[in-house]
């Protein structure tokens, strides 16, 4: 058995990336705490780790579309002492147009993706600060720099991801908190059949990487001290490429004078 790095909250972690986060990190020395809503999923997945590994692995059971909930597993990210690594990984996808989506689901996307995740990272980002260590790995999405793919609620949620880690890093900059945005292409997990996509047969098949490659890359990542993850992307000068223009942007985003192009200077 690994020597103890505390504990990890994982939400999530019944199913797909969440799990595949558990067994490994259990494998790295954490006890862990498995979050979602399905009780008997996550006892399963506690049980096999708890016997392959001798970690603690506690369950609790929260429907974060529930506000009670998501306050339930602030508190405990909040009081815990122990605990010194959260994933924020619990999410809901949907391949759907806007125009053809139930808009109580899209409340349900941006409730779970963004309302709960938001609460849950400030939990854990203000109790690691106080004690100047931990690890934050946020999961983000490959659609957050392609809204052009599947839904655009589910897209702009993982864009709400990227943005709010970029800021929670840099303010926790000097805190002694790793923060990590993961942003994972398409990954084999129950997710897509959810969203009514098999997976294996409707996506080409280079397209699809496995849960535990993609978790035991973003670990890699994370080891190697990367903020923004991206397990898939073969060259990472190009993600640095494109941030570079992003960031070249920021000094002529915002002035007195519109641009030239609008011909309002010239009314004047
Ligand atoms: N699979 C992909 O291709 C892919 C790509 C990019 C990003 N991601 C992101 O990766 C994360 C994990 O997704 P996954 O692919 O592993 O999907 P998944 O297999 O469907 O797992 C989603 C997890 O979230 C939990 N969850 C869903 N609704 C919940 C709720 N209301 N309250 C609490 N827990 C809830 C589920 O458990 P219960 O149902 O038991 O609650 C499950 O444990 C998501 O944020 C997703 O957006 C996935």
């Amino acid at each position: 058995m690994s020597s103890n790095k505390g504990t990890a909250l994982i939400t999530g972690a019944s199913t797909g990336i969440g799990a595949v986060y558990a067994d490994r990190l259990a494998k790295r020395g954490y006890d862990l705490i498995l979050v979602a809503r399905s009780k008997e999923k996550l006892d399963e997945v506690a049980k096999e780790i708890h016997s392959s590994t001798s970690r603690k692995a506690e369950t609790l059971q929260a429907d974060l579309s529930v506000a009670a909930d998501v306050k339930r597993v602030a508190d405990r990210l909040a009081s815990d002492q122990l605990i010194t690594a959260f994933v924020n990984n619990a999410g809901i996808a949907s391949t759907g147009k806007l125009l053809e989506s139930d808009p109580d689901y899209l409340d349900q996307i941006i409730q779970i993706n963004i309302t709960a995740f938001t609460r849950l990272a400030i939990a854990a980002a203000t109790s690691f600060a106080k004690r100047s260590s931990g690890t934050i790995v946020n999961i983000g999405s490959v659609v957050a720099l392609a809204p052009e793919l599947l839904n655009g609620t589910y897209s702009g949620s993982k864009a709400y991801v990227q943005n709010f880690s970029t800021a929670l890093k840099n303010e926790l900059a000097d805190k002694g908190v790793t923060v990590q945005v993961v942003l994972p292409g398409a990954t084999a997990t129950p997710l897509w059949g959810k969203s009514g996509v098999n997976v294996h047969t409707d996506l080409p098949a280079e397209w699809v990487m496995t849960t535990e490659d993609m978790v035991d890359a973003s670990l890699a990542g994370l080891d190697q001290g990367e903020f923004v993850t991206i397990p898939a992307l073969p060259d990472v000068a190009d993600f640095e490429a494109y941030e570079e223009s992003r960031l070249a942007l920021a000094p002529s985003l915002s002035r007195r004078d519109p641009a030239p192009r609008y011909g309002i200077g010239t009314k004047r």
